[in-house]
């Protein structure tokens, strides 16, 4: 076997082993979709770059995109200038870093204005361009909370508009849900209430990382039956014992007065 030979089945042997040949740049957004950025902290998205034995990358571009609208507006973010691993932002709060397997953008103090469809775009030495996108959004709060009622289903109803990522819990009175006043579906939006008579007051609490709000149905009052009747008791024993107290007081001064006027009497007749 000469060496020429050695080389070819070497380079074989390389093709076979290596996932897409020689022509297979591919990249792909590592974080989970849509990303999601509380205002003021910083975006970082990370890309993995796989590429075959015998390809390299010439250009690496990071762009952004609005998500919707008639004209998406396609700005640059950052990309290398010619042959050199510099990567220039087009603002000073935009980083990126670019290692032979992954790519990192990073954007400090995220705003609103930050959000849209990131593409990263990846050219090989011979031209062809690769490209990976992802949606990053602005993390919203709670807004506009909700109840309504399902007569129907006996069960109540918790909206919200637009937060981002929202978790539902129930009170009824102030106090967390348990199995006699009803159950609450595995999303947490719907209340099906078990509790007979239907009464008080229901409040959905809606919360996510910035925090919560909530809104509450009022139902007729609920019926205090025992709790009313031993005040009623307690009220009657106390007035009782009272006017007992009382006719004693009342009675002890007259019997007092009565032996003074007999004294009175005694000591005219002397
Ligand atoms: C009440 O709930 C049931 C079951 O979830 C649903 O099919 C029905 O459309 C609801 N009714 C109203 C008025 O929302």
């Amino acid at each position: 076997m000469d060496l020429q030979c050695f080389l070819c089945w070497r380079v074989a042997l390389l093709l076979l082993l290596s996932p897409c040949g020689l022509q297979c740049m591919s990249v792909h957004v590592i974080n989970r979709q849509p990303v999601h950025v509380v205002p003021g902290s910083d975006l970082v998205l990370k890309a993995r770059i796989e590429q075959g034995p015998l390809e390299s990358i010439s250009t690496l571009t990071w762009e952004r995109e609005l998500e919707t609208g008639p004209d998406p507006k396609r700005v640059t973010l950052a990309t290398n200038v010619g042959r050199s691993i510099r990567y220039v932002g087009t603002r000073p709060n935009i980083f990126v870093k670019v290692d032979e397997k992954e790519t990192t953008l990073e954007i400090k103090a995220y705003s609103d204005e930050d959000s849209g469809v990131y593409i990263l775009t990846v050219k090989d030495h011979k031209g062809a361009n690769t490209s990976a996108q992802c949606i990053v959004r602005i993390y919203e709060p709670v807004h506009h909370v909700s109840v309504s009622i399902n007569v129907s289903h006996s069960s109540l109803v918790c909206g919200e508009a637009w937060g981002t990522d929202p978790h539902f819990s129930w009170l009824h009175e102030q106090v967390a849900i348990s199995s006699t006043v009803g159950t609450v579906s595995k999303d947490g939006t719907t209340l099906i209430v078990t509790k007979t008579p239907f009464c008080g007051h229901f409040t959905c609490m809606v919360s996510n990382k910035l925090g919560h709000s909530s809104a509450t149905y009022t139902a007729a009052p609920c019926e205090t039956g025992g709790r009313g009747t031993t005040a009623a008791v307690v009220c009657l024993i106390f007035l009782l014992l009272f006017g007992g107290v009382l006719a004693f007081l009342l009675w002890r001064r007259r019997r007092h007065s009565n032996r003074g006027e007999r004294l009175h009497e005694h000591l005219d007749a002397i």
